[in-house]
């Protein structure tokens, strides 16, 4: 079997889909894996190292593509690498399907079985393939140096000759996998460390982590360990409780998302200006549109004296360690997919058909079917937003 991955041509994307030892791994497994030259430049990981391993390396993304059964990328193909797909191949990449609506218009005219990293179900057995994870991991770590490099102030409290500087007071929105690694981060650099999500588990894992976390009265548990949309009531209560907890704090890193929606205000231009001059927010949710009504995705802003960081595509800004993970993430979800360098998903099995998009170029589910206008497959989505998610893996 053919395993292709082509270079990532999204602007600004720096990681790589597979890297030189997993390559080793799949190679050894039976896979004929091509990677097209120059796609492991932006993550240090040159052409040599992947022909090395035993890839075949190939001039351009038409070579790539040509003739292969299995295509893994990280970004979803756009409609352009999508035509470059051969019939009834196989794509693995993340894949918001409303976004994507033109490739997967394509990729179903070709009897395409497309899979998204982004439906996969958080369940245990599915926490080596779990790549939002894995890159949640890398975006939260980010954030945390991000802060510390932009504020003009120390992280830990020092002792000196010269005088005694007080802790950098650091308060983290949004206590999933990013917030936990934002927050261990902070606490690595000595940070003094506030923590506020919606979900009640959040308080103990926080806690775990030496953060003090701020209970504000606001619980919002939605299915499958994820929070749910606010109120408009409830959003009002959160951003009065929020905005002392704002302005006693030097630094503000945002990481709250609720799947599928856009990301939710937590900090308004009003809360902002109640900040002291030369503090900071780090927006890790800028992508999604932001948690701070003042974020502009991938600047900086300045106003009234707080700095607002929009961080875009952060684990693209730490493209071997994410790549790293990420290709891991992609060889244990092959592993499930077949045996052997073959493609023989068993259909029966949640975390499959949960990840699945498109099956033989045939919508799985109500969304991606509705996003194409057309009816969703016979298969059974039994996975993706259900299943009881493990806190573990962080
Ligand atoms: P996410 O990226 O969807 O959201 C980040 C955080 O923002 C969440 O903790 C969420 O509760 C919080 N949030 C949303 N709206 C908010 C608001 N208005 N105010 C404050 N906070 C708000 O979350 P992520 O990191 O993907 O984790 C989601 C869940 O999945 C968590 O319960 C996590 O523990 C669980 N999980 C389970 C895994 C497994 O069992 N395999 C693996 C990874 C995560």
């Amino acid at each position: 079997m053919k395993l292709a991955v082509p270079s990532e041509t999204r602007p600004g994307e720096r990681r790589v889909a597979l890297v030189p030892d997993v390559v080793k791994r799949l190679v050894a497994a039976g896979w004929d894996v091509r990677v097209q030259s120059g796609a492991g430049d932006h993550s240090s990981f040159p052409d040599e190292a992947y022909a090395g391993a035993g890839a075949e390396v190939t001039p351009t993304d038409v070579a790539t593509f040509e003739g292969a059964d299995v295509v893994v990328h990280v970004q979803p193909l756009d409609a352009r690498e999508a035509a470059l797909v051969g019939e009834g191949t196989l794509v693995l990449s993340f894949l918001q399907p409303a976004g994507s609506v033109d490739a997967l218009k394509i990729l179903a005219g070709k009897r395409a079985t497309v899979f998204s990293f982004d439906l996969l179900p958080r369940i245990s057995r599915a926490q080596s393939m779990d790549a939002l994870s894995s890159q949640a991991t890398v975006s939260g770590y980010r954030a945390g140096l991000t802060a510390a490099m932009h504020l003009t102030r120390f992280f830990p409290m020092l002792m000196t000759a010269a005088g005694t500087v007080p802790p950098a007071k650091v308060l983290v929105m949004g206590v999933g996998v990013a917030g936990l690694q934002a927050i261990a981060t902070s606490r690595r650099l000595g940070a003094a460390v506030r923590a506020y999500d919606v979900r009640a588990a959040a308080k103990e894992e926080a806690e775990s982590l030496g953060a003090t976390f701020v209970d504000l009265g606001v619980v919002a548990e939605g299915t499958g360990g994820y929070a749910r949309e606010l109120s408009e009531d409830e959003q009002a209560r959160q951003r009065e409780a929020l905005a002392a907890e704002v302005a006693a704090s030097d630094v503000v890193i945002t990481t709250a998302a609720v799947p599928g929606r856009k990301a939710p205000i937590l900090i308004t231009a009003e809360m902002v200006a109640g900040m002291a001059t030369g503090s900071l927010v780090v927006d890790m949710a800028a992508d999604s549109g932001g948690n701070c009504e003042l974020t502009e995705v991938g600047s900086i802003v300045v106003s009234g004296g707080t700095t607002i960081v929009g961080m875009a595509n952060p684990p693209s800004d730490m493209s071997t360690h994410a790549s790293f993970l990420y290709a891991r993430n992609v060889a244990n979800l092959l592993a499930l997919l077949g045996k052997d360098g073959s493609v023989a998903p068993d259909w029966e099995d949640e975390i499959v058909t949960g990840t699945c998009v498109l099956r033989d170029g045939v919508p799985q589910g109500e969304s991606t079917a509705g996003i194409l206008g057309t009816s969703p497959g016979p298969t059974p989505k039994t996975g993706g937003d259900g299943g009881e998610p493990e806190q573990e893996g962080k």
